[in-house]
């Protein structure tokens, strides 16, 4: 008789995404790419906060330069839009689910034992500068808790074993 096949086998194989640290020349080359679009502000926006993990001041001359647009138009768009940070989080994002069906199954513990291991709360980094800690409300694996995400890769029935296992590897790393 064959197991059945575990779901999370399949996004385990995903690649991890790992951030960069910011770089003008990178930064200026997604310009460069992206500047002939139309309404290329945002997509640049967000090329440059996949690259990069937030969008550092220096890129507002740049792109205000690039696009032909003021500064404080720049600023504005950055500003408006809460999904850009604006200041460097850590190498790896790892969001626990606190939702309610991960909580039914042990996430609270899961939380505890997050914030214990890396020693920061939500939306803290670690000192190295490996792994940022955020909560998410559902990732759409309820059948497979407690959850949790580290950059774009789903891990499901995370207990703090395996969260040592998983975050472990981050640690320190690139
Ligand atoms: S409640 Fe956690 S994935 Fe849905």
């Amino acid at each position: 008789m064959h197991p059945a096949p575990r779901h999370e086998t399949v996004r385990e194989k995903m690649a991890v995404t790992t951030l960069e640290s910011w770089d003008q020349g990178s930064a200026k080359a997604i310009i460069a790419e992206k500047k002939s679009m139309d309404g290329a502000l945002l997509p640049i926006l967000h090329a440059l906060q996949d690259r990069f993990g937030y969008v550092d001041d220096a890129a507002v001359p740049l792109l205000a330069d690039e696009l032909n647009l003021s500064r404080a138009e720049v600023h504005g768009v950055i500003t408006f839009y809460h999904d850009f940070n604006r200041h460097p989080g850590g190498r790896h994002v790892v969001k626990v689910c606190r939702a309610e069906a991960c909580q039914s199954v042990g996430s609270v513990a899961l939380e505890a034992h997050a914030k214990k291991q890396l020693g920061v709360d939500y939306h803290g980094t670690t000192s190295d500068g490996s792994v940022q800690l955020e909560q998410v409300f559902c990732l759409g694996n309820c059948a497979c808790g407690p959850s949790m995400m580290v950059d774009d890769k789903l891990y499901g029935r995370v207990t703090p074993q395996r969260f040592d296992s998983i975050v472990g590897k981050l640690k320190g790393g690139r």
